[in-house]
């Protein structure tokens, strides 16, 4: 009887939903009857704000061109607009002035929060925790349509094996498994589960497609990759994303494989829209388009809108050649009309689920706004999140956790008291300086005596737009005082890293160890107190041999948002017990990237006594610390996993013990080998994992299912198959310690 309810209730609200999109279909072809070729273009046009913090700018000058087009309808959406006052005060120009009343859609990057800042994306994923990462992205979503935002650039889901790339802060890390379900859990995040409410917004998975793997780590940089890695590494995520539902993709600025990601017809026409099923709309990544003529693919602007639109890129983010070309174009017959229809039709589609044409100022209620933005309740989502990212890399003789009094400790590095460099780069909409420091979380939760001294500086001024963040290299006066201050500590923490302008987007690096003078400070106060932890602040993986050799326990703390300082805390002091695990290959050396651990055997995969293997003859092949490594305050152990198979399915049984004191929390992972294959498979893949939680001695018992789903893999024709052989299975606390069974399928 219930399935039978459960049924019918399925059956009325898919009914439903079907006539609400039907109708939202005939609404859309009613006004693109009514539409001009001019304002059919300006839906396909996104403009940058110009409007003052505090309101509209002088309406003269540069602006009067864009204040003109938005009035007469040759603008269909806003960037970088916010505040449910300006946003109202935009949204009028377009809904009062033009002829058909169409309003404006208004995008931000709203990444990791939105003035409540969550922890960096790369941290959020090491938390392998859906439910928490779903919860971050609903928090954002909800601040910014306080804000009377609509949509915001995100998730990013590019995979990156590069930690040198600036934006890796911004990814989920290395893995196609890991970086899907994360896919998924953000976009439900941001959109939940009615796009009209008015505490959801629309998602955008970006960069479609391959701008994780720019060539040696420099952004923008060309991507060339071959069929196997585009569609078994790169698009798994934006297609988990398409299956949860995203309504808009933005493209991106590398060329694959010589063609530009914006006049990629494959990617964006026949994969995402035809073959994926994707109905959403395409919006360019920020001059994407007029980027073409730098890239050797488009002659000037007037080719590079032919070539956008014929590919299936539906809105020129600022290339403004949509709105000076594509009229001409259509009528020239360069470009078809149908193709304009279309991509109008998608992005009215959106604005329709999103409810505006119901009401363009529904996300404009300044008493909402003032009621959600840095509420309590998000504060809290954010903590979680934020000791939940943390990740503890070493902990030799129990220095950690520690005492909560009678300790007299040295706290020593500049971002020690950092109340910015936490928030990351994107925290556009974010107060400087709002962020809770080390120094604070330590000072409030404990009765120490704590001396901060900042050793050296790392960097000066203020680092947004500078090319080149300024990292201070001869400075050095501090160091004595940071030695001084260490000598008479029962414990040296100490607090390296990057600053959170160190990494993002046009933030490589082409040396990923500690920046500026910290690496010479450390050895320095090391020397005179080696009872030390380390915490580590960054945005990217980093090189720091010396450091995981020497110190005996070392915390990686990322940028971990508004509540930073009180996440570090409780994990410093053990009110909260890490179970964070790395999300990317930390290298010992910058030379070892791209380094990975879903690599190929080769056929000379070593290790050997002699020379002619796959190797380095200075260098060994393992990295610092391994995808899926993180430690506890307490140890597990891993039975032998067994394997029970039924046709092409099997079960993975495993029993997990806490052997430690202390209750703590463990992400099993499960890997798996196809031995033997007609495309070569990876030494290790990700295809289960469970966060299970354990009290002292306790035990329990899980099984992972592997179905077809997670067995195959993509063939170099993009096709999905599932080959009959034999398959290792390995279970464990990361990918380099794991136990190994084995099994076949037919
Ligand atoms: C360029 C970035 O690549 C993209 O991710 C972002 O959303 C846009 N700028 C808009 O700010």
């Amino acid at each position: 009887m219930k399935r039978f309810l459960f049924s019918f209730a399925f059956i009325l609200i898919s009914t439903f939903l079907m006539g609400q999109n039907a109708k939202i279909e005939q609404k859309i072809t009613k006004l693109l009857d009514q539409m001009t070729l001019e304002e059919k273009v300006g839906q396909m046009t996104q403009y940058s704000s110009f409007f003052d913090v505090t309101g509209p700018a002088p309406s003269g000058g540069d602006n009067k061109n864009k204040y003109d087009q938005i009035k007469t309808g040759q603008v269909g959406s806003m960037l970088n607009v916010r505040g449910a006052k300006q946003v109202r005060e935009m949204q009028k120009l377009a809904v009062e002035n033009t002829r058909l009343g169409i309003p404006l859609i208004f995008g931000y990057d709203v990444i990791h929060g939105h003035k409540t800042i969550a922890p960096i994306p790369l941290a959020e994923s090491a938390s392998w925790d859906m439910e928490a990462i779903q919860r971050s992205a609903e928090v954002a979503a909800i601040e910014a349509a306080a804000e009377g935002l609509n949509w915001t650039f995100a998730p990013m889901v590019d995979i990156s094996r590069d930690a040198r790339w600036g934006r890796v802060m911004e990814g989920a890390g290395e893995d196609p498994f890991l970086g899907s379900k994360i896919a998924k859990a953000r976009v439900q995040g941001f959109q939940g589960d009615d796009l009209s409410a008015t505490n959801t917004i629309a998602a955008c998975t970006k960069h479609f497609a391959a701008y994780g793997f720019a060539e040696s780590g420099k952004d923008y940089n060309t991507a060339d990759i071959g069929t196997s890695t585009l569609y078994n590494i790169v698009l798994p995520p934006f297609k988990a994303a398409v299956d949860a539902g995203c309504r808009t993709f933005m493209n991106s600025f590398n060329e694959l494989n010589g063609i530009p990601a914006t006049a990629d017809t494959y990617l964006q026409r026949d994969l995402l829209k035809g073959e994926w099923g994707f109905d959403g709309f395409i919006v360019s990544d920020w001059g994407s388009m007029i980027e073409m003529v730098a890239h050797g693919h488009a002659e000037d602007g007037k080719h590079a809108a032919e070539l956008s639109a014929n590919a299936g890129s539906d809105m020129d983010m600022e290339s403004h050649v949509y709105v000076k070309h594509l009229k001409n174009l259509v009528e020239s017959g360069k470009v078809d009309i149908a193709h304009v229809d279309d991509a109008v039709r998608r992005i009215l589609r959106v604005k329709f689920e999103l409810g505006l044409f119901d009401d363009p100022y529904k996300y404009c209620d300044e008493a909402r706004e003032k009621e959600l933005l840095y509420n309590a309740a998000h504060t809290e989502a954010v903590l979680d999140m934020a000791k939940k990212s943390i990740v503890l890399l070493k902990n030799e003789k129990n220095i950690l956790p520690l005492a909560k009094s009678g300790q007299k400790i040295a706290l020593i590095g500049d971002l020690a008291d950092d109340k910015n460099s936490p928030l990351g780069n994107w925290r556009l909409a974010s107060d400087n300086n709002t962020a809770v420091s080390v120094l604070e979380g330590m000072e409030s939760m404990s009765k120490n005596t704590i001396t901060h001294e900042t050793g050296v500086q790392l960097y000066s001024g203020d680092a947004f737009f500078h090319q080149h963040i300024n990292i201070n290299t001869t400075e050095a006066n501090g160091i004595g005082k940071a030695v001084e201050a260490a000598s008479q500590a029962d414990v040296v923490v100490m607090v390296l890293g990057e600053h959170g302008f160190q990494s993002g987007e046009g933030r490589s690096r082409a040396n990923i160890g500690l920046p500026g003078m910290q690496e010479e400070l450390l050895k320095m106060v090391y020397a005179a107190n080696p009872n030390m932890v380390l915490v580590l602040m960054n945005g990217r993986p980093l090189a720091i041999p010396w450091a995981a050799e020497n110190v005996p326990a070392i915390v990686e703390g990322w940028q971990l948002g508004s509540q930073s300082g009180n996440a570090i805390a409780s994990v410093l002091y053990g009110d909260y017990n890490p179970s964070g695990k790395l999300p990317m290959t930390f290298p010992r050396d910058v030379n070892q990237v791209p380094i990975y651990y879903n690599y190929k055997n080769t056929g000379r995969p070593g290790p050997k006594n002699e020379v002619f293997w796959s190797h380095y003859s200075d260098q060994t092949n393992a990295p610092l610390y391994p995808f899926g490594y993180g430690l506890s305050y307490t140890t597990f152990e891993y039975s032998e996993p067994k394997v029970t198979t039924m046709g092409r399915t099997a079960d993975v049984t495993v029993t997990i013990t806490n052997t430690g004191k202390v209750a703590g929390t463990e992400i099993a992972q499960l890997y798996i080998r196809d031995k033997v294959a007609s495309v070569t498979r990876p030494v290790k893949e990700l295809k289960g994992f469970e966060k299970v939680v354990l009290e002292a001695g306790a035990s329990k018992t899980i099984t992972f299912k592997l179905t077809e789903q997670e067995l195959g893999f993509y063939n170099n024709q993009g096709k999905y198959i599932v080959e009959a052989g034999q398959f290792d299975v390995m279970v464990g606390t990361s990918s380099a310690d794991t136990k190994k069974v084995s099994f076949s399928i037919k």
